[in-house]
């Protein structure tokens, strides 16, 4: 039996194309990454952050979004989206055709200067015209959120400049605030405190936990937040990724790992674990590397102990 507050559908975000690959030290071909976003959403997934329209010089790993939403087969009721961070980044992505894209500020200021280059307040400005224009052209913008609980550089965040660079990006018109554990510092009490904090500005049912796993206490930080009310939550297939601009930040909870707690809770995600793990096995293959769910690692050994006994 759930618990009485938690919601009953929990949205899955998809991140592994994004955050995932966008911190691998080789290219990963366009064709593979076609190929793990077609695996995800024959896995159930429905909303998958397929790109980053940033500068190419930055994240070289992105540099090839355009032809990655060209290629992929399109479905209904599947939102594809991408990342911008700025007029340029969003013209990229409307010639693309994104479904969505998302603005990404941080809640630290020289996190917000080594991500983007520009001071937060210089962040908000530049996102106000993307704003404008992509509510014009009918596209819905996400907001992000970075070092919500803690900055590889200023170390401690107050929850309340987390909730005011969250309430600034909800008033600009983001439909969506993901709060963004960025190094992986989180744990679970503090993680209550901030969400907390945001949800006095922003709605609950607007927010979004991004937890990553740098210390392991992303899916005790989901909990904590399904036990805040949040019902959004972003994750990454094998718990792939983290950010170049985060030194020693890993990646993000694994997709599989937060599917598992949320089918064991009676949540629906609307995801087929089985195929996801598969979708994940497809990935750590191409990156020559295991997979970093736990979920996934336990189920391809009960696999192996039940081919052997049939053997
Ligand atoms: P800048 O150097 O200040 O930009 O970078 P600029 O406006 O001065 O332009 C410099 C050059 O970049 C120009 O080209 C522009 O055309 C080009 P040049 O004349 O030198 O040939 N440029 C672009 N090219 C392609 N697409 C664009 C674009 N904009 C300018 N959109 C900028 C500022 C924001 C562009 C840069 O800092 C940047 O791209 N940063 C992105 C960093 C990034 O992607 N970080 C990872 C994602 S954030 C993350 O992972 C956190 C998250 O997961 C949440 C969490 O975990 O906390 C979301
Ligand atoms: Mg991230």
């Amino acid at each position: 039996m759930p618990e009485k507050s938690f919601p009953t559908t929990v949205k899955i975000v998809e991140v592994g194309p994004r955050d995932g690959l966008q911190n691998e030290p080789t290219f990963v071909p366009t064709a593979m990454k076609v190929e793990l976003i077609g695996r995800l959403v024959r896995a159930g997934v429905t909303t998958i952050e397929a790109a980053a329209f940033v500068s190419p010089k930055w994240v070289p790993q992105m540099a090839d979004g355009f032809q990655v939403l060209r290629e992929i087969d399109r479905h209904q009721g599947v939102v594809f989206s991408a990342l911008v961070p700025n007029l340029k980044g969003l013209e990229a992505a409307l010639e693309a055709k994104c479904d969505e894209v998302a603005v990404f500020a941080a809640a630290s200021e020289t996190f917000s200067q080594k991500n983007i280059n520009c001071s937060i307040a210089e962040s908000i400005d530049r996102f106000a015209p993307v704003l404008e224009r992509a509510l014009r052209e009918g596209v819905r913008v996400r907001g992000y959120v970075s070092c919500v609980l803690g900055c590889p550089f200023d170390g401690e965040i107050d929850p309340h400049q987390v909730a005011l660079v969250a309430s600034g990006l909800y008033q600009m018109g983001c439909y969506e605030i993901s709060l963004g554990d960025t190094i992986g510092t989180g744990t679970p009490l503090n993680a209550r405190r901030m969400i907390e904090a945001c949800a006095k500005d922003v709605p609950v049912s607007a927010l979004a936990g991004h937890f990553h796993d740098t210390r392991g206490m992303a899916i005790a930080n989901v909990y904590a937040a399904l036990q805040s009310g949040i019902a959004i939550f972003d994750s990454s297939v094998s718990g792939i990724g983290g950010c170049p601009y985060s030194p020693g930040a890993t990646g993000n909870v694994a997709t599989e790992d937060v599917v598992y707690l949320c089918d064991e809770l009676g949540l629906t995600t609307g995801v087929n674990l089985p195929a996801l793990v598969e979708a994940g096995e497809f990935i750590s293959t191409v990156l020559g590397r295991e997979t970093s769910s736990r979920v996934a690692r336990a189920m391809a050994a009960r696999r192996a102990r039940a081919a052997s006994s049939h053997s």
